[in-house]
């Protein structure tokens, strides 16, 4: 069939897993992290520029289709994400994604890009920025409990971005956790397999929960969580998914990204809807208080929201100019004359 060539209004520049993954290896793992929790940080000293919505989730019950969407009123973003705990007895990733940025003013794409490599980045990187507001000063040692897809990306940002040299690692699967050690071997970490929770967390000063689990999990009980501690719990982002025994909540003091969407998801939908709760953007201006005491627990109640996503789409798009790390993709129709949509088809046709 004889087409005209896509115009230049048709092209929108992709990101596919190739090319994100040469994006983190030519800029390297940990200074990724470190940009991208830059990002993070810009848009969250912002955040009321942005319009905010709490995910729309499609629940099943095999897993989540969710949508994130937010705009700064200039750029528009957003993500399509599952969450599929099962997915990965069939050799599927238990968290895919990927995202659009579009422009405001004209409603067209910016950029279509792979997002469950930037997913894992960008949500290492809000743990970490988190922890470098919350944790104990100079902690060096974190706990991660769940060793799939998120660990080392967990790792490796706390290690750019907080300093931490040591992580002691969970998993129900062994076989996680052996995968992780090896992926680690070379990053400068100290790290230690343990056989069960209670020993892992042991001299942490941090502890990253990130397992999977459609369930009411109780991943810590409340003795195994110290004073001091900074509690960084991921897994825990959908009705009926948590991690933490409550009695954990009600010593902790707790900070979220977004209430409306956290009190539905996260680990405080097993308290009070009042249940007093701190807004991490407001610790990074300023505005409220971090960690007031050593001997405080602190817990980032971490979902995930779509301001992380606009930061991290944002970051992409600003890495990928002037580079080869994309393919324009022929993604809008782009008649000669704007409304002549169906002439373009007869003439293609012709
Ligand atoms: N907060 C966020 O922004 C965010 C972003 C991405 C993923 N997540 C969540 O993080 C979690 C982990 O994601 P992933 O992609 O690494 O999943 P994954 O399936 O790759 O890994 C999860 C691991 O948890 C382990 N696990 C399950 N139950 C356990 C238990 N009781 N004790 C110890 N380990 C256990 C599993 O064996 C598996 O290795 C998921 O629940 C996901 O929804 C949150």
């Amino acid at each position: 069939m004889p087409l005209n060539p896509p115009g230049p209004l048709s092209l929108v520049p992709f990101v596919s897993v190739q090319h994100m993954m040469q994006l983190v290896v030519e800029s390297g793992v940990e200074r990724m992290l470190a940009d991208l929790a830059a990002y993070i940080e810009q848009d969250f000293r912002r955040w009321e520029q942005f319009d905010k919505t709490p995910r729309i989730a499609s629940h099943s019950s095999a897993g989540v289709i969710e949508l994130m969407p937010t705009s700064d009123g200039v750029t528009y973003a957003f993500k399509y994400v599952n969450g599929h705990p099962k997915n990965m007895r069939s050799g599927r990733q238990t968290v895919t994604a990927f995202g659009v940025l579009a422009d405001v003013d004209t409603g067209y794409p910016l950029l279509l890009t792979e997002m469950t490599l930037l997913t894992a980045l960008r949500t290492a990187a809000t743990s970490a920025v988190a922890a470098k507001y919350l944790a104990p000063a100079n902690s060096r040692v974190m706990a991660v409990i769940g060793n799939g897809a998120q660990c080392e990306f967990q790792a490796l940002a706390f290690k750019a971005i907080c300093g931490i040299d040591t992580v002691r690692l969970y998993d129900i699967d062994s076989r996680a956790t052996a995968k992780a050690v090896q992926n680690l071997i070379g990053s400068g970490l100290t790290v230690v397999p343990c056989t069960s929770a209670e020993q892992a967390v042991e001299g942490a000063q941090v502890i990253t929960t990130c397992t999977a689990d459609k369930q009411y999990a109780t991943i810590l009980s409340d003795n195994m969580v110290g004073t001091g501690v900074h509690l960084n719990a991921i897994g825990g982002d959908c009705p009926g998914k948590t991690e933490l025994h409550r009695d954990i909540l009600l010593r902790s003091e707790i900070f979220v990204e977004y209430p409306p969407q956290t009190r539905i998801e996260g680990e405080i939908q097993q308290l009070a809807p009042e249940h007093p709760v701190t807004e991490l953007w407001q610790v990074i201006t300023g505005a409220a208080t971090g960690r007031a005491d050593p001997r405080q627990v602190t817990l980032f109640d971490s979902v995930g929201f779509a301001i992380e996503d606009f930061s991290a789409l944002r970051y992409v798009h600003d890495r990928i100019k002037g580079t080869a790390l994309y393919t324009p993709l022929d993604l809008l129709a782009d008649p000669d004359e704007p409304r002549d949509l169906y002439g373009m088809l007869l003439r293609a046709a012709a």
